[in-house]
């Protein structure tokens, strides 16, 4: 199995990206430079995410593609068939990433029968690198007990301007697991903040371009998305927008504590 090295830092998400123009955005993403999208079994866009990679002609080998195991799929026995469907979806033989999308809801299977399941996955080539998404810091804690110290290589959460997340994602830094930051554009709501909008005029850049530019500067990924060719550009351009540290540490201060996917039945948050 050959592949990229490292997780490309920006990439695409693909919530909500469905049917022919989904798959059109996805493509476009990828015709003008994203290399990494980020899709889910719950979001429908397998499918869509492989036929615009396979009309992109990109090598396999240049397009980092990470799929989340849904809920469901944490019953025993039910993993590794659930991720070899993706791949069918997907038109792929491996995802470079395999994620738990979301811990199982009190009551359901614990991590410590699912995760094996996982690992094993990665031991049979499904998936070139494991990790999870939603994951607090207790349960982080336990998935390291279960697979090892270095085998995560990612905790995806919510983390933007206004909602910093800082104990997961301060877990995250001191435990060597890279934080990839979903809807780190806050869904388009940061577009009137004030001090974004300032830094970017400064930078001739939109707000949620120094965003995304502030989450790279951290070290952490990002995988923001739109249906608009114009806007999955402009968010493309913060791998070339570079932030003063007097900027970054504004940018540290807007934090409103602002969660925005919070269901009842999710963990109890740190
Ligand atoms: N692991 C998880 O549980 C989880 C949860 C949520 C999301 N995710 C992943 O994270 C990805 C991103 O999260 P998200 O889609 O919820 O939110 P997001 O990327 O923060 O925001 C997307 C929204 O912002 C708008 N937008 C995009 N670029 C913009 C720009 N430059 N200026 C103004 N508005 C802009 C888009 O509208 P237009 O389309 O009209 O441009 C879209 O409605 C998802 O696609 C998914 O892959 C993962």
């Amino acid at each position: 199995m050959s592949g990229l090295d490292a997780m490309p830092r920006l990439g695409f998400g693909t919530y909500g990206r469905t049917g022919p123009a989904g798959e059109a955005a996805i493509l476009h993403a990828l015709d003008v430079g994203y290399r990494h999208l980020d899709t889910a079994q719950t979001y429908g866009t397998e499918g869509e995410v492989g036929r615009a990679l396979k009309a992109s002609r990109l090598p396999r080998d240049e397009v980092w593609v990470t799929t989340k195991v849904r809920e469901e799929n944490l019953a025993p026995g039910r993993l590794i068939p659930s991720l070899e469907e993706s791949l069918r979806e997907l038109g792929l033989d491996h995802v470079d990433l395999a994620l738990i999308h979301w811990p199982a809801r009190a009551g359901g299977p614990e991590p410590e029968a699912y995760l094996p399941d996982l690992a094993d996955a990665q031991a049979r080539g499904l998936a070139r690198r494991i990790g999870v998404s939603n994951f607090t810091v207790a349960l982080l804690d336990r998935a390291i007990a279960v697979l090892g110290r270095g085998a995560i290589l990612t905790n995806q959460v919510e983390l933007n301007p206004w909602f910093r997340n800082r104990r997961l994602s301060d877990a995250c830094d001191e435990r060597g697991i890279l934080v990839t930051c979903y809807q780190p554009i806050a869904q388009g709501r940061l577009r009137d903040d004030p001090t974004l909008r300032r830094i970017g005029a400064a930078h001739g850049a939109p707000p949620e371009r120094v965003a995304l530019a502030w989450e790279l500067a951290q070290g952490w990924a990002a995988i923001p998305t739109s249906g608009r060719a114009e806007r999955i550009e402009s968010n493309l351009a913060a791998r070339e927008l570079s932030l003063t540290a007097r900027e970054i540490a504004e940018i540290d201060a807007l934090d409103r504590g602002e969660r925005s996917i919070d269901p009842d039945w999710g963990p109890a948050w740190d």
